[in-house]
């Protein structure tokens, strides 16, 4: 069975469903990453690496999170599949908040991030094909396991991912929403961009925490946001934890391996 990555966002933190679990920093050529390594605690011998993505106790913020740092960790552990949570806004009142989605395409409206891996060094010049950004395979794993444990997920939807810190504005969501957006959010790129880079299968579990700006009836708050993840964390959690067993073992999806030299490092 392959390894499997665990990005925790916003309200998804201690790893305590892994048994053994050793905390370790990896060095990568970005900087250090904090990880936390062991065998999921139900079921198989599936190995996991854990990572926080905004690090030890939420300080990072979405602008700031070293994307590529995390993201070669996980590929120097040898990782192949990457399951990352998201706490998220709706732009779609089909997906309310509580809903759980299984993102499938992104719009980047992100502004002043590092993008890439292929940043004009010895690796040269890369345009990386993300007509498939999300692993179809593990969004149809994590699908049957959210039946299996009695929580419907949402296959597809578009995800906004916008500079931030700060919130949107009412005008933005409605532009947004007319190009197709379903949800926003600040991390989903470059984090599923980078993956694609290294040919890591990735997914991402996007909980709606509320409506975007705008929609709601009130002003956003980031309390609001950790409140309603808190109430929705532990089915999030029983997704993941039933899908972690099945994404260790063999696929068939074109993820790996990624164009590129850097597909193998
Ligand atoms: N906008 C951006 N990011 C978010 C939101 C939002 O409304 N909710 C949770 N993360």
């Amino acid at each position: 069975m392959v390894k499997v990555g665990v990005i925790g966002g916003t309200g998804v933190y201690d790893p305590t469903w892994l048994r053994g679990a050793q905390e370790r920093t990896v060095e990568t050529p970005y900087g250090p990453a904090a990880v936390v390594e062991g065998v999921l605690a139900t079921g198989a011998e599936q190995a996991v690496v854990f990572m926080n993505r905004h690090g030890s106790g939420h300080s990072v913020p979405p602008h700031r999170v070293n994307y590529r740092a995390n993201l070669w960790a996980l590929k120097s552990l040898e990782v192949q599949r990457v399951v990352a949570t998201a706490a998220v806004g709706s732009l779609n009142v089909a997906m309310a908040p509580g809903s759980m989605v299984l993102v499938d395409q992104f719009l980047d409206f992100t502004k002043n991030r590092p993008v890439t891996f292929y940043d004009g060094g010895p690796e040269g010049v890369v345009h990386t094909d993300v007509t498939e950004p999300y692993c179809p395979e593990s969004r149809q794993r994590l699908l049957e396991a959210g039946e299996a444990v009695g929580v419907p997920l949402v296959m597809g939807g578009v995800y906004v991912t916008t500079e931030g810190p700060r919130f949107e504005t009412p005008a933005e969501i409605r532009a947004f929403r007319m190009l197709g957006g379903d949800l926003v959010g600040m991390t989903g790129v470059p984090e599923v961009v980078l993956a694609r880079e290294l040919g890591l299968c990735y997914t991402s579990i996007a909980l709606v925490t509320n409506y975007a700006a705008g929609i709601s009836k009130t002003a956003l708050t980031h309390q609001e946001v950790l409140d309603v993840m808190g109430q929705h964390v532990s089915r999030l959690r029983d997704v993941m934890l039933a899908g972690l067993n099945g994404l260790g073992h063999a696929y068939h999806c074109s993820c790996p391996p990624a164009e590129g030299p850097l597909a193998d490092h």
